[in-house]
């Protein structure tokens, strides 16, 4: 090996030790914005049950995304493989799933959080006013939190999916079955599946009827 190719392997392994260090330091930061939002969603919840004698969140999930996915995404959206665009161009990185227990409590829980001074919102898109076609229902808002650091404030994007318990296991089924079969699904059983996302609908509409009538 002459001495400029070893130069270069050199630079080489500086530049892949900088991506790794700054890729955890990354990490780090969207794990820091998680633990904040669970941690507001959790306060909010306690403090509801004690003015309101009522819970409105059932369970929260929380996701960091993996390396192998944050690079999907960026070649599906045809960004440069680099940091920065997945800092900029990939706004699902941290998530946090919000399960309620009734359809009501999902604006709730949305607004409660949203009117907090330190959140900002980017992105809302409210699928249950609005189903997919396929039925799928769910609440989905993109924030920023600030993480103070040492001498700095990072503003790091969460995405939230906000839903019923009813909604959720429809989703978490039917994520399932499509990432099961290998071939298309077929029409009569996208209708089946978009029948039964009609019931739990009804059914969700129905239990907070009950839920009103029991508390009048
Ligand atoms: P992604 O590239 O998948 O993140 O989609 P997007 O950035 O266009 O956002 P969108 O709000 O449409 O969906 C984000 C997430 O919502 C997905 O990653 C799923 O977790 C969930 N989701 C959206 N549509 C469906 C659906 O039809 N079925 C199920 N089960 N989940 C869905
Ligand atoms: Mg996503």
């Amino acid at each position: 090996m002459t001495t400029s190719e070893r130069n270069l392997a050199l630079l080489q392994d500086e530049a892949f030790v900088d991506d790794v260090t700054e890729f955890f330091a990354i990490r780090q930061l969207y794990n820091a914005a998680i633990k904040q939002v669970r941690t507001k969603l959790e306060i909010l919840n306690d403090g509801f049950q004690v003015e309101h004698c009522h819970n409105p969140i059932h369970h929260i999930e929380c996701r960091l995304k993996s390396p192998g996915s944050m690079l999907e995404k960026l070649r599906r959206k045809g960004y440069p493989i680099e940091m920065q665009s997945l800092r900029e161009g990939i706004l699902d990185i941290a998530g946090v799933r919000v399960v309620c227990n009734y359809l009501n409590d999902v604006n709730l829980v949305a607004d409660l959080l949203l009117s907090q001074d330190d959140i900002r919102l980017l992105k809302k898109k409210d699928f249950i006013s609005n189903p997919k076609p396929n039925g799928y229902r769910s609440l989905h808002l993109i924030v920023s939190v600030p993480i103070f650091l040492a001498g700095t404030t990072e503003h790091i994007p969460v995405e939230i999916q906000i839903r019923t318990i009813a909604m959720d296991y429809w989703a978490s089924l039917e994520h399932h079955l499509k990432y099961k079969t290998e071939n298309d699904v077929s029409d009569s059983l996208k209708c089946r599946l978009k029948h039964d996302v009609d019931l739990l609908s009804a059914i969700d509409a129905d239990l907070q009827d009950i839920f009103f009538q029991m508390n009048a």
